[in-house]
């Protein structure tokens, strides 16, 4: 389970220009469920998503994963919670072009330490999301939805039990985003994964078991 407790995140441009991204959030998660994050450019979904994820730290308030708090603990441990709790799906895939894609997916284990059955861990990653034949070929070479599914296999690989997408349809065509949703339910579903994915989309969103919906730092 998640739990925000008056979560505050501000930017310091400058002293003269700061950015309240984030204005004393609430927000209780329970482990397996499946939400959508909504509001307008701006309103601070990312920045949600990155403390979420442990990418980045509050300026104020308290964060609880499964009952342990964790802005008490220092980089290398929450490093630690981020690898072994989190994985993550952006908007642009972040790919490695030049790497091919098994070694694209590969990535997350190399940081994380357990190498046992790397290969054969990837290839039945890939086979779950339909892109297996797609193994070795370079990253350059594959189409948006395809682009869409090594990233996800990326994210899955080190077996998180939380999904963060950020937009992880929006660059995809309605066809091709709702496959995408269709392997996230799956997830859900099956392996019980907590799924919680920013998204613009309504038929999107109406697909989640509930909608956060944010506006200006704050949350409805
Ligand atoms: N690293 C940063 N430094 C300074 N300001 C930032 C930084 N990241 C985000 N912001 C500001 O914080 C606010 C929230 O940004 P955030 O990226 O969370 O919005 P968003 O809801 O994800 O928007 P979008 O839908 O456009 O992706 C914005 O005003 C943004 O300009
Ligand atoms: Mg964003």
């Amino acid at each position: 389970m998640i739990e925000l407790h008056n979560i505050s995140k501000i930017y310091n441009k400058s002293k003269s220009n700061q950015v309240n991204a984030l204005k004393e959030v609430n927000l209780t998660i329970e482990s397996n469920s499946m939400l959508a994050i909504m509001g307008p450019s701006g309103s601070g979904k990312s920045t949600l998503l990155n403390i979420l994820g442990c990418l980045d730290v509050p300026t104020k308030g308290t964060y609880k994963l499964h009952n342990q708090e964790l802005q008490a603990l220092n980089q290398k441990k929450l490093a630690r919670v981020r690898n072994q709790h989190f994985g993550f799906v952006v908007q642009d895939f972040a790919l490695i072009e030049e790497y091919k894609v098994m070694k694209n997916v590969e990535i997350p284990i190399l940081y994380s330490g357990d190498k046992t059955n790397k290969k054969e861990r990837v290839l039945e990653m890939l086979d779950m999301l339909g892109i297996k034949d797609k193994a070795t070929e370079y990253a350059y070479n594959l189409s948006g939805g395809q682009r869409q599914r090594v990233a996800i296999a990326r994210a899955l690989i080190n077996n998180p039990d939380v999904i963060l997408a950020d937009e992880p349809t929006g660059a995809l065509d309605q066809k091709t985003g709702q496959q995408v949703l269709d392997i996230f339910k799956r997830i859900h579903q099956e392996q019980n994964k907590t799924i919680l994915m920013v998204t613009h989309d309504e038929r999107i969103a109406k697909q989640c078991e509930g909608i956060v919906n944010i506006e200006d730092g704050e949350i409805y």
